[in-house]
């Protein structure tokens, strides 16, 4: 089976396909941040668990200015009554569209098939697609395993304050927790930091290893 192989830094593939909320194209949402996220089957307890809370953080999501977007290769039919079903069990309504690849070419576009798994069936892979259409993240999960819902946004906040402030998120970053600068690249400029590191708002820990408080919500640089 020929995979393709898809990193960050590259442009979506495009397509069109069918979903439970209409047909449905890749370059739509352009503008916008996008989580496009594949799972194993519908009617299915892992996935059906990720659904639930990916529609709890979805008010989230849409406050960073992102929006969801499911898949599998099951078809829209089986999609609409799972959604129904998962409404009908906990009074949860999935706010955002699940597209159907009976075909499996988008799962093979993007690399949802694991080489190692013989059935057609995606594993669970995360892209995090920014406002051109570039690929900025993508994590992947074996079907055995549900996905941390928080995680994924937590990561979504943290390249998008890189991509406005210019900065860095260290290991284990919240959303206003203090972020890190890129390191200086000329002498001077180290210079300049360790002489006037308060003056400038960094601590500093070393030369390359400086700290800036979070950003207030309006502040813009
Ligand atoms: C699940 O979502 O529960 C699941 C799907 C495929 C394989 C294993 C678990």
């Amino acid at each position: 089976m020929e995979i393709n192989q898809l990193n960050i830094g590259m442009q979506v593939p495009e397509f069109v396909a069918s979903s439970t909320m209409g047909p449905i194209r890749m370059s739509d949402y352009k503008g916008k941040w996008l989580v496009f996220f594949s799972h194993p089957g519908d009617f299915t307890p892992v996935c059906t668990t990720e659904f639930i809370a990916f529609s709890n953080a979805y008010p989230q999501f849409e406050e960073r200015n992102a929006q969801l977007l499911g898949h599998s290769i099951d078809s829209n039919p089986s999609h609409l009554a799972w959604v129904y079903d998962i409404y009908l069990k906990t009074g949860i309504t999935v706010p955002f569209p699940i597209i159907s690849d009976r075909s499996g070419d988008i799962a093979r576009a993007y690399g949802m098939f694991a080489p190692d798994i013989t059935t057609q069936e995606t594993i669970r892979n995360v892209y995090i697609i920014d406002p051109r259409q570039t690929i900025r993240a993508i994590l992947i999960y074996p079907a055995t395993n549900g996905r941390n819902i928080q995680e994924i946004l937590r990561l979504l906040i943290a390249i998008q304050t890189t991509d406005e402030y210019k900065v860095l998120t260290p290991a284990d970053w919240e959303p206003g927790q203090p972020v890190l600068v890129p390191p200086s690249m000329t002498y001077n400029n180290l210079l300049t930091r360790e002489d006037n590191a308060e003056e400038i708002g960094l601590d500093c820990i070393d030369w390359y290893w400086c700290y800036k408080q979070p950003f207030n919500e309006n502040e813009t640089e």
